[in-house]
């Protein structure tokens, strides 16, 4: 048996390598949790320089056999609070009726997705010089760093997590876990899949797509050359810009490095190698239509096993009417 000054200093060295906190109560909220709730900070990089700042909800079923969902935060400088509280993610929302001038009241989320083990990492909050590549490395580091830390999870079946932004980044952080699993770096990840909600995925289709829906009213083939601004979208853009983000840190924003501009290549390698994929889509979104995440689905040239079928909620067809963000249009569809 390990006698017990030694298992002492075993526990305190793994706890430099990450600061990590139980969380009991949150201003806003009335009593104690009913939760378990742990944050803190994993640091990445060379000397641990780079603090990842996470959230850990253990799941409210049998978190020892509940899969791990790793939630991506959105567009650059954006915080992963967002998809915590308005993307219904987490067991908390703003009580809005009860919250009075700046003192938000919070209440227990009806929709909580947490009877899965659930991280929401802000996977890029940093000045220096972040970009899609090196936010997907960070965030695999991230996941080992807490993972070894925490042996009784390393059998729950993994999957990664995001909407908008995380389009890009995301297939990269499964390729580099599926990688890493590959070339047997500790601990082993029991990678299953991945879901990703109105994606960018490839800045070419996407914009093209998300501006000749406004501008060339959905007719693309016998275009009216006297409509120039369909005409104008119709050539081919070089540069990016998806810019309206909300919640979001316009600093941090500007200093973030877009060095990813197509994922569909991560996509096509990962189903290929069987993991299991989840694609959703608002239907409103100005900024990535589903038709051009349809658009390269289709690129891929899939087999179809079962066609489009309406599904329902109250006996009413559900799956219509989100916006970009939908689980915080459609909290009780997408959960
Ligand atoms: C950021 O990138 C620039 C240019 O590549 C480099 O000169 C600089 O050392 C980098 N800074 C850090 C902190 O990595
Ligand atoms: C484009 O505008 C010109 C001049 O106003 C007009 O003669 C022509 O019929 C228009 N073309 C279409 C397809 O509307
Ligand atoms: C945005 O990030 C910068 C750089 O970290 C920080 O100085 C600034 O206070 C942040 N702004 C807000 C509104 O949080
Ligand atoms: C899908 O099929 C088209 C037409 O046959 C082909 O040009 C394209 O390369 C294929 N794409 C993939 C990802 O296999």
């Amino acid at each position: 048996m390990l006698p017990q000054a030694l298992l002492l200093v075993i526990l305190m060295n793994i706890n430099v390598a990450s600061t990590s906190n139980i969380i009991k109560t949150l201003p806003g909220f009335r009593g104690d949790l009913p939760f378990k709730l742990e944050t803190g900070y994993v640091g990445v990089g060379a000397m641990d320089a780079v603090q990842l700042f996470y959230y850990f909800f253990e799941s409210e079923g049998s978190p020892e056999y509940d899969p791990l969902v790793l939630w991506l935060n959105e567009g650059p400088g954006c915080s992963t609070f967002f998809g915590f509280v308005y993307e219904n993610l987490g067991p908390l929302s703003f009580d809005y009726l009860n919250s009075i001038g700046n003192k938000p009241k919070l209440k227990l989320n009806p929709y909580s997705r947490t009877k899965m083990n659930l991280w929401a990492l802000d996977s890029h909050m940093q000045k220096l010089n972040i970009s899609d590549t090196l936010s997907a490395v960070q965030t695999y580091e991230f996941l080992r760093k807490w993972l070894m830390d925490q042996p009784k999870f390393y059998n729950n079946p993994l999957y990664i997590a995001g909407d908008s932004y995380s389009g890009i980044t995301l297939p990269i952080v499964v390729q580099e876990i599926s990688d890493g699993n590959r070339d047997e770096h500790l601990p082993p990840m029991n990678l299953k899949g991945y879901v990703i909600g109105n994606p960018v995925t490839d800045t070419q289709i996407d914009r093209n797509y998300r501006s000749m829906k406004r501008n060339c009213k959905g007719e693309y083939m016998n275009v009216d050359l006297n409509n120039t601004l369909c005409v104008d979208d119709l050539e081919v853009y070089n540069e990016r810009s998806i810019k309206e983000w909300e919640i979001c840190n316009k600093t941090l924003q500007d200093l973030y490095i877009s060095d990813v501009s197509s994922s569909l290549v991560y996509h096509e390698n990962l189903i290929k190698q069987g993991y299991r994929v989840l694609i959703y889509s608002g239907d409103h979104d100005m900024n990535i239509p589903y038709v051009s995440t349809m658009g390269w689905i289709e690129s891929l040239n899939l087999t179809v096993d079962s066609r489009w079928k309406p599904w329902f909620l109250h006996e009413q067809v559900a799956g219509l009417g989100a916006g970009h963000t939908a689980p915080e249009y459609k909290p009780e569809e997408c959960c």
